[in-house]
């Protein structure tokens, strides 16, 4: 019988349990994506109340082409140092952290009209609008190398691993989704080709960080956009192409961001109270990670510590990530260990965003 609480090991990572912080921006690095006291604080929190392992917020690889104020950098050595002493704190309270790196795109709408925007191809982002530039060769070389050297230089910062960020309608998942992607060369059209530029960037970082550090890849197990998305199909067929190359373990979402058609079928999803609807991904994941032997973190509404020893027990997921709960009780885990068991006090609804960080609504009250 498994449990959230085993001991495991992940290539050089112990993991003192299951449960893992997903990726979550917080809005508080300063203007130039250097850590700041509250961010750090926020960090020491959460790896203080009992997650095993903590994905920083996504961390932008291009200088000046981020998708939200206020998150982590990674562009340039000037991190280096900074983050040094920051992971070494993180792990002396007994967690792994491990970088989240992105190339956001057309998912924005942080000052759109101020930069030059690369995306698979110029059709319209449904929620945002933005309508990025079609990329050309070169720019596809500059992502990939960006993604190589911000690798680099989180190892070098003492990060246990790094994510590549494959989800959320952010650069690498438009090139998945045959909607973003209409390109007619070598990166568009067969799921082998929307998947290139992703395997390339997965061997250009493990050139820079050698075969053994961590990397892992958040992705999609399936739009739910029928019409439009990535299908579970072809996800199954991106995410053995990585296990083949390489790739340490994947943490599946999923979801599209068509609101207008496709209410609450994003990756953030509410009304999920009731246990059943809890979990959301995990079923269709669970359906890819039968034909995986690297590790599969679910993410996307895991709330119930019983459902979650269940899908445990009868499914190939391994680890379980969560976001929001842990911006309302950074110490979730911690009760969940102690017998506490009870339902987490986040009720998704959805309202964390802040101008002065985001932050659960009811912590914001009581502030
Ligand atoms: C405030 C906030 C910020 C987020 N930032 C990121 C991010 O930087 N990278 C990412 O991959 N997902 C991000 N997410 C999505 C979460 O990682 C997660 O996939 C999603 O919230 C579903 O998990 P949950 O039900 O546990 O919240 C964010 C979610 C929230 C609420």
């Amino acid at each position: 019988m498994k449990t959230l609480f085993d001991t495991t090991h992940i290539g050089s990572m112990t993991l003192k349990n299951r449960l893992w912080r997903s990726a979550t921006w917080m809005n508080m690095a300063d203007e130039k994506g250097h850590l700041t006291d509250h961010l750090e604080q926020v960090y020491l929190d959460l790896a203080r109340g009992g997650v095993g392992t903590i994905i920083t917020g996504y961390a932008f690889v291009l200088e000046g082409e981020q998708p939200n104020p206020g998150m982590l950098g990674i562009y340039d050595d000037s991190f280096v140092p900074e983050y040094r002493a920051f992971t070494e704190k993180i792990k002396a309270e007994g967690a792994n952290i491990i970088m989240q790196i992105v190339y956001g795109g057309s998912a924005t709408d942080f000052r759109p009209e101020n930069r030059e925007i690369w995306g698979p191809s110029a059709v319209p982002h449904p929620l945002f609008k933005v309508v990025p530039t079609e990329m050309t060769k070169a720019n596809i070389r500059t992502v990939i190398e960006a993604f190589a050297q911000g690798a680099k230089r989180a190892k070098a910062g003492g990060f246990d691993g790094v994510q590549i960020h494959g989800a959320h309608t952010y650069l690498f998942s438009q090139f998945l989704s045959p909607y973003y992607n209409r390109r007619q060369d070598e990166y568009g059209g067969s799921i082998e080709n929307r998947g290139r530029i992703i395997y390339e960037a997965l061997e250009a970082v493990r050139k820079e960080v050698g075969p053994d550090y961590p990397v892992f890849i958040k992705m999609h197990c399936c739009d739910d956009w029928e019409e439009n998305g990535l299908s579970l199909e072809d996800s199954l067929v991106v995410a053995k192409e990585l296990e083949k190359k390489g790739i340490t373990g994947i943490e599946f979402s999923g979801g599209n961001l068509d609101v207008q058609n496709y209410p609450n079928a994003g990756p953030m999803r509410n009304g999920i109270l009731k246990t059943s609807n809890q979990s959301y991904f995990a079923e269709k994941t669970a359906r890819i990670a039968q034909h995986l032997n690297v590790p599969v973190i679910s993410v996307g509404g895991n709330r119930t510590p019983e459902k979650l020893e269940n899908i445990l027990n009868t499914t190939p997921i391994g680890y379980f990530s969560m976001a929001r709960p842990l911006l309302s009780e950074p110490d979730l885990v911690n009760r969940w260990e102690q017998g506490d068991q009870g339902k987490p006090r986040c009720v998704a609804c959805n309202k964390c965003w802040g101008n002065d960080g985001n932050i659960c609504i009811l912590n914001r009250a009581s502030r």
